[in-house]
């Protein structure tokens, strides 16, 4: 089977591969995030979260037990499908896309872990933007955590394979024409399956661009989860904090 480019990230993210590729996400560091983030961002207690493109939900789960009223929304039917298991009377899961404005307004809108950037159309990376925005109350706060596209092309490993349940996960990473390119292909049950990750390798430079066009304002920019300095050589994270 193989998936053409073209929206290659609701098909891609809506497969059992996907989670099985990634499924040794750290979640201690995410969770420690979340923790330096809200304490940052000051939130008030009870505040309401939007985690867009939310996947199988887990910052949001863990954002909900710090007290928050959080919405998690994905495009992934799968991945939403599986969150609700987590549901509660503070925590809701939605099936949404990103470049649409979800119709309430919020403390805080979080996208977090690179999940920006995927669309063919360029315009609907500034909808996402003017989305958020809309999204915001009048003393929200937005956050974008990217990768940091100078560290990732400086270290791109151009192939390797990563086995996992007894999976072999073929994987092969260029720059092309201003995207980061993946190309992951496996076989499963004699049947070949082919793959494509394609992100915007935006620059801090490029968000400034587009926050500008949106009309939100760049406030603080951080280069770690620990929320330590951006440095646009070496830091792992592109975390931008906008209103
Ligand atoms: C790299 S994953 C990160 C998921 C989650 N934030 C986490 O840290 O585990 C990117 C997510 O973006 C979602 N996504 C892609 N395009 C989207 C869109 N247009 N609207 C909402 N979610 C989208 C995918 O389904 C996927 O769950």
């Amino acid at each position: 089977m193989t998936q053409s480019a073209k929206q290659w990230y609701a098909s891609w993210f809506d497969t059992p591969y996907y989670h099985i590729l990634y499924k040794d996400r750290d979640y201690s560091e995410a969770q420690g995030f979340m923790d330096n983030l809200t304490n940052y961002l000051n939130l008030p207690e009870g505040g309401k979260i939007l985690d867009l493109a939310c996947g199988k939900g887990r910052h949001s789960v863990y954002l909900n037990s710090l007290g928050y009223k959080v919405i998690g929304a994905d495009l992934s039917e799968q991945s939403i499908a599986h969150a609700k298991q987590f549901e509660n009377e503070t925590l809701n899961f939605k099936v949404h896309d990103m470049s649409k404005p979800y119709p309430d307004t919020f403390d805080a809108v979080f996208n977090l872990f690179t999940s920006f950037g995927y669309f063919e159309d360029e315009n609907c990376n500034l909808e996402t933007i003017k989305s958020i925005k809309s999204e915001l109350s009048e003393y929200g706060f937005g956050v974008i955590d990217f990768m940091n596209v100078n560290h990732v092309i400086d270290n791109l490993v151009v192939e390797n394979i990563k086995t996992v349940e007894g999976i072999d996960f073929h994987q092969k990473r260029r720059l092309e024409e201003g995207y980061i390119i993946k190309d992951i292909s496996f076989e499963v049950n004699n049947v070949s399956y082919d793959f494509q990750e394609r992100v915007k390798a935006f620059t801090l430079e490029d968000f400034q661009q587009l926050f500008e066009k949106a009309g939100v304002y760049l406030l603080d920019v951080f280069g770690d989860y620990k929320l330590g300095t951006y440095h646009p050589k070496t830091s792992e994270r592109l975390i931008m904090i906008f209103k």
